[in-house]
């Protein structure tokens, strides 16, 4: 059997490209020094309903004592936690202070297509993009980040991304701890690759080009293994997996359970009781760890199977996780921080089984690479191409339209490797993966989903998009995205 050691040292091309495949390794990471930042919450009451972001490139420290240049918005690296209500409109003004064209897209938003920040929403260097929108969607955590046409994957990789809490004021009433940085914890969680000198790798071989840019180090909120001190009772930690292409499966290292509350776009009808998480790039949950035993505990990235069905060894190799499980952060009780919660509610108001009897009509997406005769060598030598249903994206070719006010059933198929595939301007259901019905915590809702083999979606399409600014639909590897794996609709 082919150990992915042999993989990479079987050819000299893939290691040179790849050698930063392998994470931590032997690397010391067992000191948890520096203190989990915790990214500015922006209240967009507190303000007044406006809220101004800056996309610049500054110094930051991933490793204390050590800066480097990286882009954030309003931030030297990713960008402010955003609170919005639920209902209430909210002015935004996003200034590009970078040397080059970005877009800011709200990413599980169900908003027009003239303000999803897309790539037809450029901002270009020294301009501003002013927009306004209200959410009308259950409370849940989704995000922001860089989405410009090709140049997404090398803009996310530097930071620019943020979380945005969508909320109802109701957490109280449901029974969830919700006090940000205290007992509700925002961990955005990315891999990334170090230069001996500390900045930011970035290197696209014909290897990443291929599988997606994969870091040795999962960083969270743009610290390499942070501690944070936490109180002795529930806290509710937001995880979102930023990465580029590494899919993540998360665990504790004492093998203690704990309990998903939402996924992606909104609560679950009930907690789900779990040892351990997959996340896909681009995938959220919230999790309840009970700490009250007082002890600290690693979260760690553990090995897993994701992308075992691809036939290929290498690209199995590729996706696979680490060879063992690895710290990630730790978490350090402190009986001197208030116990907010102590119970896990049994009831949440996530979604009933979904109903497709309604549905308008079948589509299908088929996620591969445009091998286009050369073989998969001559693919990596040549640039790849990545394309879905055989073509890849074209910015001026509109793919399909959607009709406003109805829903969809999606068949997305995948046969080489694992793509998490995202839909802009909807959350949908997953109504069967291979062929079986959604474990609990991927039965609510979604607007990413690992597509491995075969995936059936029941999509509703509640927001409009036009011509000029259609919804994108992609896989969210961003280096699969930047090369094509992309389509855009219409809902009309
Ligand atoms: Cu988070 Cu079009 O993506
Ligand atoms: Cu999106
Ligand atoms: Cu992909």
């Amino acid at each position: 059997m082919l150990t992915r050691r042999s993989v990479l040292l079987g050819s000299a091309a893939i290691a040179t490209a790849y050698g930063a495949l392998r994470i931590g390794g032997a690397r010391a990471r067992t000191a948890f020094a520096t203190k989990l930042p915790i990214p500015t919450l922006v209240d967009a009451r507190a303000q007044g309903h406006a809220i101004d972001l800056v996309a610049r490139a500054s110094a930051h420290e991933f490793r204390p004592g050590s800066p480097v240049q990286a882009y954030g918005f309003s931030a030297s690296y990713l960008g402010p936690t955003l609170r919005l209500r639920r209902g209430e409109e909210t002015r935004f003004s996003i200034r590009n202070g970078l040397q080059e064209l970005t877009t800011v897209h709200w990413h599980g938003a169900i908003l027009p297509g003239a303000v999803d920040g897309g790539p037809h929403n450029s901002i270009r260097p020294g301009e501003a993009w002013s927009l306004s929108f209200k959410l009308d969607q259950p409370p849940a955590t989704i995000w922001y980040h860089a989405h410009p046409h090709g140049a997404t994957a090398l803009q996310v990789y530097r930071g620019l991304a943020g979380l945005i809490l969508l909320t109802d004021d109701g957490d109280a009433d449901r029974g969830l701890p919700h006090e940000y940085g205290v007992d509700d914890l925002p961990l955005v969680l990315q891999d990334r690759a170090f230069h001996r000198d500390g900045s930011l790798a970035y290197d696209l071989g014909p290897m990443a080009a291929m599988m997606g840019m994969f870091g040795d180090t999962v960083i969270v909120n743009g610290a390499v293994a942070p501690f944070a001190r936490i109180p002795k009772g529930l806290v509710r930690l937001r995880l979102l997996n930023g990465s580029n292409a590494r899919t993540l499966r998360l665990g504790f290292d004492d093998g203690r359970a704990f309990h998903a509350i939402a996924s992606d776009a909104g609560y679950l009808a009930a907690p789900v009781n779990l040892k351990d998480i997959v996340l896909a790039p681009g995938e959220r949950y919230e999790i309840l760890v009970d700490f009250s035993d007082g002890d600290s505990v690693a979260l760690q990235s553990l090995p897993h199977s994701v992308g075992a069905r691809s036939g290929m060894p290498m690209m199995r190799m590729m996706q696979a996780g680490p060879d063992r499980a690895e710290p990630v952060m730790r978490f350090e009780p402190d009986a001197t921080l208030p116990v907010a919660k102590q119970k896990i509610p049994t009831k949440l108001d996530g979604p009933s089984a979904p109903d497709a009897s309604k549905s308008a009509r079948r589509r299908e997406a088929v996620l591969e690479p445009m091998l286009g005769g050369m073989g998969m060598m001559g693919m990596m030598r040549g640039g790849a191409r990545m394309g879905i249903n055989g073509r890849s994206f074209d910015m001026n070719r509109v793919d399909f339209d959607a009709k406003l006010g109805t829903t969809e059933i999606w068949t997305v198929r995948s046969q080489m490797m694992a793509h998490p595939f995202h839909i802009h301007g909807t959350s949908f259901r997953i109504l069967s993966i291979a062929g079986g019905s959604p474990p609990a915590h991927l039965a609510g809702l979604k607007d990413v989903v690992l597509v491995e083999d075969t995936v059936e979606l029941l999509v509703p399409f509640s927001a409009p998009a036009d011509k000029n600014h259609p919804f994108m639909t992609h896989c969210h590897i961003l280096e699969h995205e930047d090369a094509g794996m992309m389509a855009q609709f219409t809902v009309t």
